[in-house]
């Protein structure tokens, strides 16, 4: 990043130099961190769309080309090549690993792939319907009481016991996960078994049962592959944002990405991918080819799920890696969904329909990963989990970014207030 120039900013007469910084790519930011110190004014920008709320090094994303790369290298390249353990690591560490380097990664995911033995009560003791959501945060935050070493809340005593909370973090999750899941049902749990890989200890955890060993094929544990990959990272959503707030007061990782749970619960957010399964079963069992439902998008009485994106305005490069592989997917398996049937055509509808073209609306990536996890068989409601999944590596690596700043500075926004000026304080049998 370099100061290349100065913005000037008139007010009241007077004259302020804001320094430009410019991106890696060309992005251009005036720099407005003393202008409250300097003028007594702020910015206001409702929503964050116009601010920059840090450096970072990990995702480069622009939308109007439909570009997403992490650490530098296109989704395209990594989806093709790579699986997410290893582009975990390069999202946390910022290189691809050595051939050294990924087996130590990958030997500490083993390693740390069961959780503490009493962290089963905690689950006996929630609901059996209790949301995977609403489980899965409270789990990642309890790490803390069970691994309080690596939850010191000082970022200089988390940062020194970083690769173990992060490896524990990202391996636990999916145990957390599929334990959730068998408890959910009244079935056995299974515990992680160490020869498998990532994806396929997951499906394991998830489908075998003690007499019988699910046999996970090569196709489906691609997929599954593919699927966490491509959500691993996503620079300042919600949720990462989240992340990078609560990291920012001291807080330990597991607090922080437990926090980043919960932001991404809402369907504006990681919620869509169900949302967009029970908008397609929706026209399916109303008998819609699908035009009728875009009659109603347009006239704004819904919307369109999977569809539209607050950065890209153009395709999202995820989703046309993930509608192929469904494609493939469902071929493979010689699955028949109805509801893949419904999605291409809605697609193909919106895409040469003026309302989605000049508002430039194109499929994201949860039109399509939902009927691919129907497909593999894991549940609707646990479709976000699979994303919180997926996304924690990113969570991992913009923590440690805000950690391991060198004089790490709490977020704290200011506000335009617009309530009530001074008033006096009104005895209650005065006030009507
Ligand atoms: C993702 C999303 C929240 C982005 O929202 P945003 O950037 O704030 O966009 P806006 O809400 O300002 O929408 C701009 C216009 O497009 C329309 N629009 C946006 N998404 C739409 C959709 N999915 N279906 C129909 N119309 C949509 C809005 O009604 C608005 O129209 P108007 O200008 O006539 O009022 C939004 O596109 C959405 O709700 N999509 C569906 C949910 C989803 O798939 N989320 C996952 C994101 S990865």
């Amino acid at each position: 990043m370099s100061d290349t120039t100065h913005a000037t900013l008139q007010l009241a007469g007077k004259q302020y130099a804001l320094p430009v910084f410019i991106g890696t790519e060309g992005e251009t930011a005036f720099d407005i961190t003393r202008l409250r110190e300097q003028s007594g004014a702020i910015t206001f920008d409702e929503g964050y769309g116009n601010t920059g709320s840090c450096a970072s090094t990990v995702t480069y994303i622009e939308g109007e080309k439909g570009i997403l790369r992490y650490r530098g290298y296109p989704i395209e390249q990594l989806a093709e090549y790579s699986h997410f353990v290893e582009t975990a690591y390069l999202v946390i560490y910022g290189e691809l690993p050595t051939r050294g380097q990924r087996a130590k990664f990958s030997d500490l995911l083993t390693e740390n792939a069961p959780i503490h033995e009493r962290m089963v009560y905690l689950f006996e003791s929630y609901p059996r319907d209790a949301h995977p959501m609403a489980l899965l945060g409270a789990m990642v935050n309890a790490l803390a009481c069970y691994y309080p070493h690596l939850a010191t809340n000082t970022h200089y005593g988390d940062t020194d016991n970083f690769d173990e909370a992060a490896a524990t973090l990202i391996s636990k999750v999916r145990t957390i996960t599929a334990m959730a899941y068998r408890m959910s049902r009244g079935l056995p749990v299974i515990y992680p078994k160490r020869s498998l890989k990532y994806c396929e200890n997951f499906l394991h955890m998830m489908f075998s049962d003690p007499y019988e060993h699910y046999q996970c094929p090569e196709v489906v544990s691609r997929a599954l592959n593919l699927i966490l990959l491509l959500h691993a990272d996503h620079e300042q959503n919600c949720s990462t944002a989240t992340v990078r707030m609560v990291a920012s007061s001291g807080a330990n990782l597991f607090a922080s990405a437990a926090s980043g749970v919960c932001a991404l619960w809402g369907p504006f957010h990681g919620g869509a991918n169900q949302a967009v399964i029970e908008m397609l079963q929706t026209i399916h069992d109303d008998g819609d080819d699908g035009s009728r439902f875009i009659a109603s998008a347009k006239q704004g009485k819904c919307r369109l799920m999977g569809f539209g994106h607050r950065i890209y305005r153009n395709y999202d490069p995820r989703a046309k890696i993930i509608g192929k592989a469904c494609e493939e997917l469902l071929r493979t398996l010689g699955v028949q969904d109805p509801l893949l049937d419904i999605a291409r055509r809605l697609e193909q509808a919106a895409l040469s329909d003026n309302y989605f073209v000049e508002r430039k609306l194109y499929p994201n990536v949860d039109f399509y990963s939902g009927i691919m996890m129907r497909a593999i068989g894991i549940p609707m409601n646990m479709f976000t989990v699979m994303f919180a999944i997926g996304r924690m590596p990113g969570w991992v690596a913009h923590w440690r970014e805000v950690a391991a700043a060198g004089r790490p500075r709490i977020y704290r926004p200011r506000q335009i207030y617009t309530g009530c000026s001074c008033r006096e304080y009104l005895p209650v049998e005065k006030r009507g």
